[in-house]
């Protein structure tokens, strides 16, 4: 934590009480209100924490207004561009870039670890083939601990590693086998000479009937859009994982409860939501309709893909997305795919709208995924279960920061109450 070198001063009802600031190496600085209650018996308000620092970290800034995405000081862009997801998974989950030898080592070990007990495929067989595949990753990521118990102990930092290691590397073949579920077909098992994407694509889309031959461009594409999910500061998933972690609960658990969180159609959903509504819309000409819609106070539509609660700015994952969902639907000789064109549409519209431009709602992440794994082949019911599993080294990564941290204690956020104060039961027949 660093040190307090100026405070603020709060005056209340005649007193007047210091408040240490404490500067970032990026970004604003923060009132340390920790002693608030205790010296001034105030709560401070703060409903979805829009101006709370809950913790501090060192994984990933984001600065809404410039719309810049570093994780541990490396832009997105270039992460994107240059890197790929298992070494940025290395990246974020020790804090640099590694050595060849360092990433050959953790590539290795990410691959040992990407079967499954045997035994879970009967949780698979215990939903109904029509059952969302969040709801299952729910479940079986959350009996993960029932399986991995050498690897639940908190306080065991060899423990801590090899869960991490286990999620990082499972979470393909769960989403993978949740979609063959669904679907009717086969378990496909993880190979050991394929890497991270072209094994996830292979799981979800090769038969036994025959040889699965994985397009280059595709994976890299799958790659890509694992490493613009991978973590996103203190998000509300991420803050999930952070508080379940810090009742001490097991690492299995708390990424179960981050996957439950990113389900919701405001957050991880949006991208399943987003391409249902582009083809709810169909063709451009019915925009104007949708965005009326989206602007109408009365109505709750709002348009899925656009704005985000930090950036004010363009998501700079969505510009990287766009230019990916350019390569994928050319490769696949899809360019002019309808949902796309009014995607494109839609955006143009909405940009060139006072309404969406003087609110600073602007295409995030989720606007340009969903056309990317529509063109792969996968049903939009899969895509909130690839983003949960991308954004697995995130949530493991926080969690592993949260645990360093020997000053960590359990959350515990207070309210304003507005109800009904002390008065006596009423038995029945007096009421
Ligand atoms: C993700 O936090 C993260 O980092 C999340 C994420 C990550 O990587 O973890 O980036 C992933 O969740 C991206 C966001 C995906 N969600 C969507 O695309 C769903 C559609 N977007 C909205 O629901 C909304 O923009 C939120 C939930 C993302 C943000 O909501 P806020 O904080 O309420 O947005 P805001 O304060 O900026 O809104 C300002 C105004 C409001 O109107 P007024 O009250 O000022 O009149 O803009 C309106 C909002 O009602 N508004 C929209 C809108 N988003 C906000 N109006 C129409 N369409 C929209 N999409």
């Amino acid at each position: 934590m660093t040190e307090s070198t100026k405070s603020a001063t709060l005056s209340l009802d005649g007193n007047d009480y210091d408040l240490p600031i404490y500067s970032p190496t990026a970004g604003p600085d923060v009132l340390d209100i920790r002693k608030l209650y205790a010296q001034a018996g105030v709560f401070t308000y703060d409903p979805g924490f829009t101006s709370t620092a809950s913790c501090d970290s060192t994984i990933t800034f984001i600065d809404g207004e410039k719309g810049v995405l570093l994780h541990r000081g490396y832009p997105i862009d270039q992460l994107a561009g240059k890197s790929h997801y298992l070494e940025v998974c290395f990246l974020l989950l020790y804090g640099y870039l590694p050595t060849a030898n360092e990433l050959e080592k953790f590539e290795t070990t990410i691959t040992r670890h990407t079967m499954l007990h045997e035994q879970m495929t009967y949780f698979f067989r215990g939903f109904r083939r029509d059952a969302h595949p969040m709801a299952i990753m729910v479940g079986v990521v959350g009996a993960m601990s029932a399986f991995y118990h050498d690897s639940t102990d908190i306080n065991d930092p060899h423990q801590r590693e090899i869960a991490s290691h286990r999620l990082i590397a499972k979470m393909p073949t769960i989403a993978a086998w949740a979609y063959k579920f669904s679907i009717g077909q086969p378990f496909v098992y993880p190979r050991n000479d394929m890497d991270y994407a072209s094994n996830f694509l292979r799981m979800c889309f090769a038969v036994p009937a025959e040889e699965y031959q994985v397009n280059p461009i595709l994976s890299r594409a799958m790659d890509r859009i694992f490493t613009l999910h991978a973590d996103h500061e203190q998000n509300a998933s991420t803050s999930t994982v952070r508080l379940a972690s810090s009742s001490g609960a097991n690492p299995f658990a708390c990424i179960a409860a981050g996957i439950a969180c990113l389900w919701g159609p405001a957050h991880g959903g949006a991208n399943q939501a987003c391409l249902e509504m582009l083809k709810e819309i169909g063709t451009p000409d019915r925009i104007p309709e949708f965005i009326a819609r989206a602007k109408d106070k009365n109505d709750p539509f709002r348009l899925m893909g656009f704005g985000h609660r930090v950036y004010k700015n363009f998501d700079p994952r969505a510009t990287v997305m766009k230019q990916s969902a350019d390569e994928v639907l050319d490769l696949l000789g899809v360019e002019n795919n309808p949902v796309l064109a009014t995607a494109k549409a839609l955006e143009e519209a909405a940009l060139a709208d006072p309404y969406f431009a003087d609110k600073k709602l602007f295409p995030n992440v989720d606007f340009y995924s969903g056309i990317i794994l529509e063109a792969m082949g996968f049903p939009t019911s899969m895509f909130t279960p690839i983003f949960a599993l991308s954004r697995t080294v995130g949530w493991i990564s926080q969690w592993k920061e949260q645990l360093d941290d020997p000053a960590h204690k359990i959350g515990r956020p207070r309210q304003l109450y507005l109800g009904e104060t002390l008065r006596d039961y009423v038995d029945i027949e007096n009421r």
